[in-house]
């Protein structure tokens, strides 16, 4: 029998607390206060609050929360930024918009974060920031990259998209580098309506130069001391942000109890399993397995009526986007082996344990 898995149902969340969230809508929109106000600065207290951080600015979309950031901490052409050589494309964007270059650093093959050991190597009297990306959920290791920077005397932010709620030595991620950059993107654990991003940052001076830029370089109306941009969290989305925070440890531990039947289940089957680390809780926003033969599997999982995704095909120094900074194949092979065997499972927190066992069965019996 065919049960259909679908990767990520947003819809469900939505589902799951309508009436608060049509009511959350409704007094945004009844407000007839459509940019900045109350529901925005209510919600960048209550994250901050969450996040561990002492501020939190709400802003278009994830990608304009790297970029705004590195701007505020100074980046500009001529600089270095090091990035991890596994991550959605994103993170070099940002570094690039900047007008500096990115510096991939491979990535721990356990962890699939950034490699702490190898970023030391990878600096130059360029390096600006180290910024290191918690991918699928799992936190990257905080405590030496930290210790690294401080050393060097170089910034840190943390490209938080997918690690809402996860934590790093018993901490929310959200204040332990200098910043970092949220995503709100509907498939996100914290989802808006639509596009959204924010920062989380405990040095009130790198929050104000965030929140100038992100406002045509603006504090006061129609003064402009920078060259900003226009990029603001919309007070619709921050109205039903601040509905669902509450709710975010509950709909993370579903993920986590979806992805621990699947680490037990997929134990003695042809993929390989993310390990968790010891001292980080992952806030479980993808559960990536891989396997030799993903598009095999990736094929055998449709045809049985289960959605998966890849995250990601293509190594951001792989992209034709990125073809004018001359690496060739082979130059990461590490994220080059991650993009091609990479497979994304569906999780999510409506997800059901019968539908986790219908995929640990359908990959146990994959030839
Ligand atoms: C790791 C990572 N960084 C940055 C982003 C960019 O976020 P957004 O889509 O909100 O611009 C995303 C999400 O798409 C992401 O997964």
């Amino acid at each position: 029998m065919i049960v259909k898995v679908p990767f990520l149902d947003v819809r469900n969340t939505y589902l799951e607390l309508k009436p608060e969230l049509d009511q959350a809508v409704a007094r945004a929109l009844d407000s007839g206060w459509y940019i900045f106000g109350e529901e925005v600065a209510q919600f960048e207290k209550s994250f901050a609050d969450y996040a561990g951080a002492r501020f939190a600015i709400g802003l278009g979309n994830g990608l304009d929360a790297l970029r705004i950031t590195l701007m505020a901490m100074g980046v500009s052409e001529g600089d270095e930024v090091i990035v991890p050589s596994n991550t959605y494309i994103a993170t070099w964007l940002a570094v690039t918009q900047c007008g500096a270059r990115p510096v991939p650093v491979e990535p721990d093959i356990d962890t699939l974060n950034i490699d702490p050991q190898r970023i030391e190597q990878a600096m130059t009297s360029k390096t600006k920031v180290i910024l290191p990306v918690h991918l699928y959920g799992q936190p990257a290791a905080m405590g030496p990259i930290l210790e690294l920077a401080r050393h060097k005397g170089v910034q840190v932010l943390e490209d938080g998209a997918q690690a809402h709620g996860a934590r790093y030595r018993g901490t929310r991620i959200g204040g332990h580098g200098d910043a970092v950059a949220w995503s709100f993107y509907p498939g996100k654990n914290l989802g808006a309506f639509g596009d959204g991003g924010g920062v989380t940052t405990n040095d009130a001076e790198l929050a104000e130069r965030i929140r100038t830029i992100a406002n045509y370089g603006s504090k006061v109306k129609y003064v402009n001391e920078v060259c900003g941009l226009n990029s603001r969290l919309d007070p619709i989305h921050a109205a039903a942000l601040a509905v669902k925070l509450p709710f975010l440890d509950e709909w993370n531990a579903r993920r986590g109890e979806i992805a621990a039947y699947y680490r037990k289940h997929l134990q003695d089957t042809c993929v390989r399993v993310p390990t968790p680390q010891p001292d980080c809780t992952s806030s479980w926003h993808l559960f990536p397995v891989f396997s030799q033969r993903r598009d095999a599997l990736h094929a055998r999982l449709k045809e049985a009526g289960i959605e998966t995704l890849i995250h990601y095909p293509i190594p951001p120094h792989m992209q034709q986007a990125y073809q004018f900074l001359g690496f060739e194949k082979g130059a990461f092979p590490i994220a080059e082996a991650l993009a091609e065997t990479e497979l994304s499972l569906p999780i999510g927190p409506h997800m059901t344990l019968e539908q986790a066992a219908y995929v640990c069965e359908t990959i146990a019996s994959f030839q």
